[in-house]
């Protein structure tokens, strides 16, 4: 028997290269060794203002951009949230052992706080606690995220604890796999590459567009002429040259820098070149799954039920140890 993984997105907009180098790339290598659930997270996307009717497009863009990354149907179950009723029954349930401090705490509600002043709803609070259920609901041991999810990893653990320590050992506490990938900043070189920043390469960039957004990157902002040497270590681009380039590559990048043998046009070319490498077969991907969209609801729709299956056996022993089964 593999041991289970759930990971998940919120689909908030296209997905960037911050979710495919941080999460999805290493989603699809785990597929081999673990049993994985992929969720599209609808139920968290709807914190924040959003539009209705653009929503069903966000989550087949969700979709689509996992099957064309490489997540494979018949290995993993492919799952949209509010289609498997049991994550906010599980939610509501441990809301009951969750203490408001440690919500009040958690730095991602502080951080939505401060960038939606106009909407604070309690879903931005409790977000996490759904999030704990996402895990929880199917006793996931493994849950391979970007180092901005590790506050709600580590809640996902007290929560369990809490569960466990009051109603007997019922979930495992699952333990975080971050990549290479886990913190990729914007284009600015210095928040974090975020949807909501506007500082993003997507997975459906063409080339044209990855190149005209990386010739005006921020680079070492210490090397003001073609002339200066540079500092490959606090330079934006060089960490994603890490991420797309090959060694031997990376290492004519780095020395060249250092010496100002080449300027910092000349390593965006061989970025966005090696970038627009990598991301080509998806685009190309997501572009015919566009046009076989029956397939891809038809592939949600059967994960989502696959994945409800173990979610009701989690929920009839959750509501067995907390007293509230009636049969
Ligand atoms: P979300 O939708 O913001 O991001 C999805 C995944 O992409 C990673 N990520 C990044 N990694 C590196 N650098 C970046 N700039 C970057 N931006 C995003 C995230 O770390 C994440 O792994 N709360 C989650 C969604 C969620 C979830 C879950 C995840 C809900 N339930 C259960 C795992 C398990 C979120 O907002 O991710």
């Amino acid at each position: 028997m593999k041991e289970r993984l759930f990971s998940g997105i919120q689909p908030t907009g296209g997905l960037h290269i911050g979710n495919y180098f941080g999460a999805i790339k290493n989603w699809v290598k785990l597929q081999e060794k673990y049993e994985c659930i992929f969720g599209i997270v609808d139920y968290h996307a709807i914190t924040v203002n959003y539009n209705p009717e653009e929503m069903r497009r966000r989550i087949l863009d969700c979709a689509i951009s996992y099957l064309a990354c490489g997540i494979d149907p018949e290995k993993s179950t492919l799952m949209l949230q509010s289609l498997v009723p049991e994550h906010t029954e599980l939610a509501w349930i441990l809301n009951t052992v969750t203490p408001l401090a440690w919500l009040e705490r958690v730095p991602t509600f502080k951080e939505k706080v401060s960038q939606n002043p106009q909407n604070i709803n309690t879903g931005l609070l409790d977000y996490p606690v759904l999030m704990a259920a996402d895990i929880l609901l199917y006793k996931s041991v493994v849950v391979p995220v970007g180092e901005d999810q590790l506050p709600h990893l580590e809640l996902t653990r007290e929560i369990a604890r809490k569960f466990n320590k009051t109603f007997g050992y019922t979930f495992p506490e699952p333990r975080e796999i971050t990549g290479k990938g886990a913190r990729i900043l914007g284009l600015d070189g210095v928040n974090k590459m975020s949807k909501s920043l506007n500082n993003c390469i997507y997975l459906s960039d063409s080339p044209q567009v990855i190149w005209k957004k990386l010739s005006t990157a921020v680079t070492d902002t210490n090397r003001k002429r073609r002339e200066d040497p540079g500092n490959p270590e606090v330079c934006n681009l060089f960490s994603m040259h890490k991420l797309v380039s090959k060694k031997e590559e990376i290492e004519t990048v780095r020395r060249g820098c250092q010496r100002a043998g080449i300027g910092c046009l000349d390593c965006k070319k061989i970025l966005a070149e090696n970038m627009s490498q990598e991301l080509e077969p998806i685009r190309e991907k997501q572009n015919m799954l566009w046009e076989n969209l029956k397939d891809v609801e038809d592939i949600i729709k059967e994960g989502s039920n696959k994945a409800r299956m173990i979610a009701r056996q989690t929920l009839k022993e959750v509501k067995e140890k907390i007293g509230l089964y009636f049969n």
